[in-house]
């Protein structure tokens, strides 16, 4: 049976973090659902140039990826009848990434304005592995209120923070965004070589 993670991409600015996110899920053989929501065609669009449109979403997503898609499937954010809109569609899980303060408020309160909030919605009252990476800054405190009620629903919090103990402060944006991908593969339970472990050695960042 085909168990895919869903990734949701919300419109929060860093899209090249979903793309790293999506890309490492393929490298790793996963299986993977992909639910963009209608304002991360925006940050898309402006961050990197690409487009997503629903009806051409395989030519549309491998332009975006730069590779072949794998085991990718695609679901219109608007489509609430799709199969991740169900707690019997199969799903390992779910990562929102990047996640807007709209998408955290829209899943912690269970709005379901579209697939991605109702897909998350889903995951995490079937208690399966939910990662919510926010990105804004600074946060009002009904941002964190949000965040805390989605922690406490069971999903993992993990803002785009990147450190830089693995590569040094000379990091490139590669690195930090690999940084922050590879985060969310380690809370997904993923293998991955997106960064190097920190092993104890202070100042192995700058060799
Ligand atoms: C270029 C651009 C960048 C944005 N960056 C952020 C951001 O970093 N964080 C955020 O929470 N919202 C950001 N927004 C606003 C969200 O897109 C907006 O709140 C939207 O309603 C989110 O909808 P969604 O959660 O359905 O994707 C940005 C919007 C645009 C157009």
């Amino acid at each position: 049976m085909r168990e895919p993670w869903i990734v949701g991409v919300s419109g929060a600015s860093g899209t090249p973090y979903a793309k790293e996110v999506l890309t490492a899920l393929l490298d790793a053989g996963e299986s993977v659902d992909l639910v963009v929501s209608r304002a991360a065609r925006l940050t898309l669009l402006d961050e990197t140039g690409a487009t997503v449109r629903d009806a051409h979403w395989k030519d549309d997503v491998a332009a975006w990826l730069g590779r072949d898609l794998g085991d990718l499937a695609y679901w219109p954010a608007g489509d609430l009848a799709a199969g991740p809109s169900s707690g019997s569609y199969p799903a390992r899980g779910m990562v929102v990434v990047p996640a807007s303060t709209a998408a955290c408020a829209g899943i912690a309160i269970g709005l379901s304005k579209d697939l991605l909030q109702r897909a998350a919605e889903v995951n995490l009252k079937e208690r399966r592995r939910t990662v919510i990476v926010p990105r804004e800054t600074p946060v009002t405190r009904s941002h964190l209120e949000h965040l805390i009620a989605l922690h406490d629903a069971g999903a993992v919090v993990l803002p785009a923070s990147p450190g830089f103990y693995g590569s040094g402060a000379g990091a490139t944006a590669q690195q930090l965004i690999d940084f922050v991908a590879g985060k969310v593969l380690d809370a997904l339970g993923v293998p991955h070589t997106l960064f190097r472990r920190w092993a104890g050695d202070l100042g192995e960042g700058r060799a």
